[in-house]
């Protein structure tokens, strides 16, 4: 008995998403090339039947304000519900919790030196609920249970992508001694390259954007390259959410990994939008 972990789902996690979903424009000429990333995630994950979902993303103010900045910070809570942090968006469905899984990985990130928050109660934005909205529409209650972990990708200082991997590498650790027999979806959100505010506001980086999901798979290392402020002003002030991928790709293990698919497409709002979905080769 072993717990499998079977793939690893990234995407953008826009909250316009949630009012094209409201408003049923998913074929309307703006969002269709964005929509059209998700029936194969679907199908695949319709046959992978992933029992747990590790979900690295970014709190937007909803948990964390800035008077309070963990720069790591994972969910211990019996449940997880969602709060709109002012984007009106409807309220979605609660996520299980996972609490031994939980309290087994923050265990092990603390003996493995990540002085990580620990959250025993804890909300989820847009940044979560999104991307499930995307994965499983019109479901009446998520098929997977949630362990939430926050990357501060909000306020100076933020953690360098070679720490994010490194934590990511820690958390593929924990998972391979954790004794249970669950099936694993690792995910990552936000990004690609964004900047919602300053004399920047609107910037995006197709280069970057590139260079990232050419290299995420096979050689995780090259995006370690920079600091996180060079990612930054490569990426934008909001795209360093890119930082989210990086800790998931390494929570996926230094294995050969294919690519079930990719999505790339610019704009939707001020976001290079992009979905990936890769499985162990
Ligand atoms: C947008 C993108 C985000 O990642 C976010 O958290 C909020 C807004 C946008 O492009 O509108
Ligand atoms: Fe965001």
């Amino acid at each position: 008995m072993m717990a499998k972990i079977i793939g690893g789902y990234f995407t953008s996690h826009v909250p316009g998403i949630g009012g094209a979903i409201m408003r049923g424009d998913q074929e309307t000429p703006y969002w269709k090339p964005f929509f059209a990333g998700f029936p194969p995630i679907r199908e695949w994950l319709a046959e992978a039947r992933p029992d747990v979902a590790v979900v690295f993303s970014n709190d937007h103010g909803l948990n964390f304000f800035l008077d309070k900045m963990p720069t790591f910070a994972v969910g211990a809570a019996p449940s997880y519900d969602n709060a709109d942090e002012g984007w009106g968006l409807p309220v979605y469905k609660s996520f299980e919790g996972h609490p031994a899984l939980s309290w087994h990985l923050i265990d092990s990130l603390v003996r493995d030196e990540f002085d990580i928050t620990t959250c025993q109660k804890m909300l989820v934005d847009h940044a979560v609920s999104i991307p499930f909205e995307l994965a499983y529409p019109g479901v009446e209650s998520w098929p997977l249970k949630l362990i939430p972990l926050a990357i501060n990708t909000v306020q100076y200082p933020l953690p360098s992508p070679k720490r994010c991997l490194a934590l990511g590498r820690a958390v593929h650790r924990a998972l391979q001694s954790w004794g249970g027999d669950e099936r694993i979806l690792i995910c990552g959100t936000g990004g690609l390259s964004h900047q919602l505010d300053g004399p920047r506001a609107g910037f995006m980086n197709p280069d970057y954007d590139m260079f990232c999901l050419d290299n995420l798979a096979a050689n995780p290392d090259a995006l370690t390259g920079h600091t996180a402020e060079q990612v930054a002003e490569l990426a934008g002030t909001q795209g360093v959410e890119i930082l989210n991928w990086i800790a998931a790709r390494g929570a996926m293990g230094d294995v050969p990994l294919a690519e079930v698919s990719r999505n790339y497409h610019i704009p939707i709002s001020n976001t290079a939008a992009a979905s990936l979905l890769l499985e162990p080769a």
